[in-house]
């Protein structure tokens, strides 16, 4: 059975993004990847994908004006499956446990819509995000050779299959 810490997560809240929230994303995106989405990327996941997610992870300052966005996740439910399409945390604010919290989110919300099956592709040599995923219980099941481009590099293909609400 998954189990997912929570001892050292910091306090943000979980909520859906809209369109006026892309210019803070897309500042987070440019900064976590060598092939970063564009506007018109996540614009189609709100606005015309109706199997798209787009949430962020927000931190409320205590004192300060309003709420900063520290990251966020994109995800498909497609009939069983959850797609895990892009996950990314501000450079500033990694291993603070905010991209498990969103992808607890992502697997709760899952449940609520009855998928049994969380899949996901990522980068060979992204060793960060393969040993998040790890860390979550996602193991390995296949490999694409030469799927991404610039660079070009090999998929690993991982799924979670046993996960249920005492997770959370
Ligand atoms: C991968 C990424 C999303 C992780 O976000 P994060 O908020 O730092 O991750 P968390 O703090 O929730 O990490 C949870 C656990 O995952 C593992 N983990 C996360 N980052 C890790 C790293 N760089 N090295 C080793 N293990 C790591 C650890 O077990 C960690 O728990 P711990 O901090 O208590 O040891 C972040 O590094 C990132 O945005 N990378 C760039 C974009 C990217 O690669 N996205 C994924 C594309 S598939």
């Amino acid at each position: 059975m998954m189990k997912i810490q929570t001892t050292s997560d910091v306090d943000v809240r979980v909520q859906p993004l809209e369109t006026r929230d892309l210019d803070d994303v897309l500042a987070i995106e440019r900064a976590s990847f060598a092939a970063p989405w564009n506007r018109v990327m996540f614009d189609s996941e709100l606005l015309r994908n109706p199997f798209g997610r787009l949430y962020g992870a927000l931190f409320d300052h205590p004192t300060g004006p309003g709420s900063r966005l520290l990251g966020y996740v994109c995800y498909w439910v497609v009939f069983d499956e959850l797609r895990l399409m892009n996950l990314a945390v501000h450079p500033d604010h990694r291993r603070q446990g905010i991209a498990r919290r969103l992808i607890r989110y992502a697997l709760g919300d899952g449940l609520d819509q009855g998928t049994t099956r969380a899949l996901l592709e990522v980068r060979a040599s992204n060793t960060a995000a393969r040993r998040f995923y790890h860390a979550l219980g996602f193991q390995q099941y296949g490999r694409r050779t030469a799927y991404y481009t610039n660079p070009n590099e090999d998929a690993i293909l991982m799924q979670l299959t046993d996960w249920n609400s005492e997770d959370f």
